[in-house]
């Protein structure tokens, strides 16, 4: 106890170090993200796979705590191919929702910043951009128009002193300044239409009090997809809604992304959501992606002992067991990550080379990708991910 509660102790001393350290690091990484004179080239890339919407390459994401530097997303490499959803899983904590506000620029800043890596962005007309570098001024083009999401909580989501008619408004007029007040208006009601709100013209006039918990989410989803995204974030989405509502949001979600042709990255610990409705499935764990592949790999083969965790986990309707499986231990530390595979403290698999430095990606099939050393001989491995020294930063 007395070893653990020196380990955890910071000094005054040490404290003030890392705060001086922090404002260093935040106050140029955000001087640099202001400038909108930017160079287009710093910021503009080319797509890997021009069939990807976008791609995350070993992107990184810390925050600047008063504890240290905790490494929330380090080393994140995925891609959400056009058209498709991709389901993003894996427990409280691990980096689910810091990609994906990574990936619109809206991490809580200045302590949270993207200090490594490339997130393109497919805009569709040939450009790509890479959103790590995106000045300020561009990012709120895309945000919205392009790249839009949906809130776990939808009575936070909505601002409750003003009507669901004027709220779905101020996005589509922020976004078509040219757009006349009528037609503002008429596209307001064809997007309640459109997510399935029977008395349009009344609840054009309500506030989100009146509405119940499944009306409020379609109308978030109404909000995000006024502009026709190319892609959208829906993070939790029904995580607030009971079940029979959340299988019709998910259709919904899931038949509006056909008529808008647009993708979808969905973030949930709900691995029944995933199975429905994702066609790739990338598995997370303490900031990490550690295995990723098509939905039917993930969910009748899976290789990485989490993911083996994970689908143990889960109740199956009909089998009776005396007590569902868990997980046994607990996730690292984020400010002071092991050197070595960061589930080893908590696998029952593992070999002679988990003894070494973190896992490789590991292709085990055209799709199919784990971190792992139980595949390495069988497998092609591809790298390592890579964090970033902050100390090299200033
Ligand atoms: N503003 C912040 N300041 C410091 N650390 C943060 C901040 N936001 C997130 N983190 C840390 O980043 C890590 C990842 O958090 P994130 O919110 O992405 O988890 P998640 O996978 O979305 O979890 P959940 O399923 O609970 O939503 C956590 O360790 C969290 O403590
Ligand atoms: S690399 Fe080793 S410790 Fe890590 S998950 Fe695989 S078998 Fe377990
Ligand atoms: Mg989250």
């Amino acid at each position: 106890m007395a070893e653990k509660k020196k380990s955890s102790y910071i000094s005054g001393k040490e404290s003030r170090k890392i705060t001086k350290f922090n404002r260093k690091v935040t106050k140029k990484l955000e001087k640099e993200r202001a400038d909108a004179n930017k160079d287009p080239n710093l910021y503009t890339t080319k797509m890997q796979d021009p069939d990807n919407v976008v791609e995350f390459d070993n992107v990184c994401t810390y925050f600047f705590s008063d504890v240290g530097v905790v490494k929330a997303v380090d080393g994140v490499n995925f891609s959400i191919p056009k058209h498709s959803t991709v389901g993003v899983v894996g427990e409280s904590g691990c980096g689910k929702s810091v990609t994906s506000l990574s990936l619109m620029q809206l991490l809580q800043r200045p302590s949270g910043q993207t200090v490594g890596g490339e997130i393109r962005f497919n805009k569709g007309d040939g450009t790509a951009y890479n959103i790590v570098n995106t000045p300020n001024v561009i990012m709120e083009k895309l945000r919205g128009n392009e790249i839009s999401m949906i809130f776990q909580e939808p009575m936070t989501a909505l601002n409750p002193v003003f009507r669901i008619g004027q709220q779905i408004n101020e996005v589509i007029e922020l976004h078509n300044p040219e757009m006349s007040e009528e037609d503002v208006k008429k596209r307001t009601l064809e997007m309640l239409e459109l997510v399935g709100i029977a008395n349009k013209e009344g609840v054009y006039e309500m506030f989100p009090h009146e509405l119940s918990g499944g009306m409020r989410q379609r109308i978030c989803i109404a909000i995000a997809l006024a502009c026709s995204p190319t892609l959208i974030i829906a993070d939790e989405p029904t995580t607030a809604l009971d079940v029979t509502i959340q299988a019709q949001i998910l259709d919904l979600l899931q038949n509006l992304k056909d008529k808008l042709n647009s993708s979808i990255m969905l973030i949930t610990h709900d691995l029944g959501v995933v199975a429905g409705m994702a066609d790739y499935v990338v598995v997370m764990y303490a900031g990490r992606v550690v295995e990723k592949g098509t939905a039917e790999e993930i969910f009748h083969h899976p290789a990485h002992p989490y993911t083996i965790g994970l689908m143990k986990s889960k109740p199956v309707v009909g089998q009776k067991v005396d007590e569902l499986y868990n997980i046994p231990g607990s996730v690292p530390n984020p400010v002071a990550m092991p050197d070595y595979c960061y589930f080893r403290d908590r696998c029952d698999r593992t070999c002679a080379r988990c003894k070494g430095e973190y896992p490789p990606e590991i292709r085990i099939s055209d799709t199919h990708v784990v971190s792992c050393y139980r595949y390495y001989d069988e497998g092609t491995p591809l790298g390592y991910p890579k964090s970033v020294n902050v100390e090299e930063l200033l």
